[in-house]
């Protein structure tokens, strides 16, 4: 006989928090939002941890490059949409291991002969207005000079005319040694009053640029995600089809962690993966796995060895696999009962595997309710389109501004390794919408508001940070009639008349 859950499925919206007591010195500077992304045993620091319980969803139309690097500097990760060929995906990742705000390595290069119609070609491309010169025109070749739009003319030039005749030669360029700190390059920036200071190495090959105005967004970045080698840590989706190619590229590349993303994970074929990279790269290259709703499918990646369970089905906003397939778990219950697992299997194990709520938060304060519930962090996907880093583009609809929105299983992102359970190879229908969302702003902008928010909620709970939370939280349910009176209610707006 079929099994029934005893409670109905709730989501965030039908939960609130109960304040507890906080003291003088529970204050939102205070709160630490530092969180394990990957499991760890009893006494021991996780190997890899993020900043801000916040990572972005494995979606053509939100986790791309530029959006990875701006995450890493608020303390987050993004995972880099896996629905893309291999070596799209794994140029995604390098280009974030490369972006430092504060050294960069050069991607606009040429040599001596090539000509200003070549420079102006690079430029469009690249949209980067510094060019280094090397002798090969390489990354890393011997640097000859620079060029930037001061030293040419387009109206008064000759397209054909070679780099070498316009460019800022080396004898007239401020330039420094490799091995130069961010500190003395940009002292070195302001006491010549130039924007862009290469570094070169013994042999005076190039090895990075330095620029002005990377330095001034350093410097504000307080919580940003960094690996050892001082370069913003990223993560990338895989899939349950062509890991064999894929993790090597991603590793390559430098992926800091992998992601099985599949709408529905309880399934051998996500123990295959993880068993692939386990043998091939033994517990060095770290993968999250998922989606699962209970217990059950908790116990069985963690058993298949998964690095973080990721936790959510059907909740997502461009989501409609519960009206497609009639799966999936609100996801409130789905977090509360795959936490309870998560703690269990600690309590026998000694090993600790984070959680990741997925999909479904449409306010903040969702956020802050997944936390106390036992997530460890949270997966965001609307949330990130919103903004100006989303890789999607920004309309203009009747006056105001949105942006585009679609799922991974919609018809426009094509990805059936997401949906497919062995063999069909295409999406027979459709579990995603093609959609709009409302402009927002930045990135930056909008995660420190959010964050503010989550801050101020929890020291009102009286926790400073995610574990004392999880502890101390006290969790209502609301009736509907509380819900509306949740909200402005009995007065008419302003705005609105
Ligand atoms: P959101 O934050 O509510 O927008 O949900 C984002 C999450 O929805 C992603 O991280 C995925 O788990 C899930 N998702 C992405 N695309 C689709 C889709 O087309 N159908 C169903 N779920 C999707």
């Amino acid at each position: 006989m079929a099994f029934y859950f005893d409670e109905p499925s709730r989501t965030f919206s039908e939960y609130l928090l109960i304040p507890g007591y906080s003291s003088a010195h529970c204050v939102p500077s205070q709160v630490n939002l530092k969180t394990p992304l990957v499991k760890f045993r009893k006494g021991e620091d996780p190997a890899l941890s993020i900043n801000i319980p916040m990572v972005s969803a494995v979606m053509q139309s939100v986790s791309d490059d530029n959006l990875a690097v701006a995450l890493a500097q608020e303390g987050g990760i993004s995972f880099i949409y896996g629905s893309q060929p291999v070596e799209k995906q794994a140029e995604m990742v390098k280009k974030v291991k490369r972006y430092r705000a504060g050294f960069v390595v050069s991607d606009s290069n040429v040599s001596p002969e090539m000509t200003l119609q070549d420079v102006l070609r690079l430029t469009e491309q690249t949209g980067h207005s510094t060019i280094a010169v090397t002798e090969d025109g390489g990354p890393g070749g011997k640097l000859l000079g620079i060029v930037t739009n001061k030293d040419y003319r387009v109206s008064r030039m000759d397209l054909d005319l070679k780099v070498k005749e316009f460019m800022t030669k080396l004898d007239d360029l401020v330039y420094a040694e490799e091995e130069t700190t961010l500190k003395e390059a940009n002292d070195i920036i302001w006491e010549h009053k130039i924007n862009c200071l290469p570094l070169v190495n013994k042999n005076r090959e190039l090895v990075y640029l330095v620029f002005r105005k990377d330095y001034d967004t350093h410097k504000k970045n307080e919580h940003e995600l960094i690996d050892s080698h001082k370069r913003y840590m990223v993560g990338a989706g895989i899939n349950t089809r062509d890991y064999e190619t894929r993790v090597p590229a991603l590793i390559n590349a430098g992926a800091d962690v992998l992601c099985i993303d599949s709408s529905e994970g309880f399934s051998e074929w996500q123990k295959i993966t993880i068993d692939y990279i386990r043998k091939n790269y033994g517990n060095d290259v770290k993968v999250g796995a998922g989606n699962v709703v209970d217990a059950e499918g908790f116990r069985f990646l963690a058993d298949a060895g998964a690095d973080f369970v990721k936790v959510g089905i059907g909740g997502g906003a461009i989501c409609i696999t519960r009206e497609q397939k009639g799966i999936g778990r609100g996801q409130a219950t789905a977090v509360i009962e795959v936490a309870k697992a998560r703690d269990e299997y600690f309590e026998e194990t000694g090993i600790y595997i984070p959680i990741c709520s997925d999909g479904g938060i449409v306010h903040d304060y969702h956020i802050t309710l997944a936390l106390a519930m036992g997530a460890d962090f949270i997966m965001l996907g609307r949330y990130f389109a919103r903004f100006d880093e989303s890789p999607t583009k920004k309309v203009n609809i009747n006056g105001s501004y949105m942006k585009e929105y679609w799922g991974e299983g919609s018809a426009r992102a094509r990805n059936w390794q997401r949906y497919d359970m062995g063999g069909e190879k295409k999406l027979s229908f459709e579990e995603g919408v093609d959609s709009l969302v409302p402009y927002a702003g930045s990135l930056k902008d909008n995660v420190s508001l959010t964050l503010s928010k989550v801050r101020s909620t929890m020291c009102n709970c009286g926790a400073l940070t995610i574990p004392e939370l999880q502890e101390k939280a006290k969790i209502t349910l609301v009736s509907s009639t509380s819900i509306v009176e949740g909200g402005a209610h009995d007065v008419m707006l302003r705005d609105q008349r």
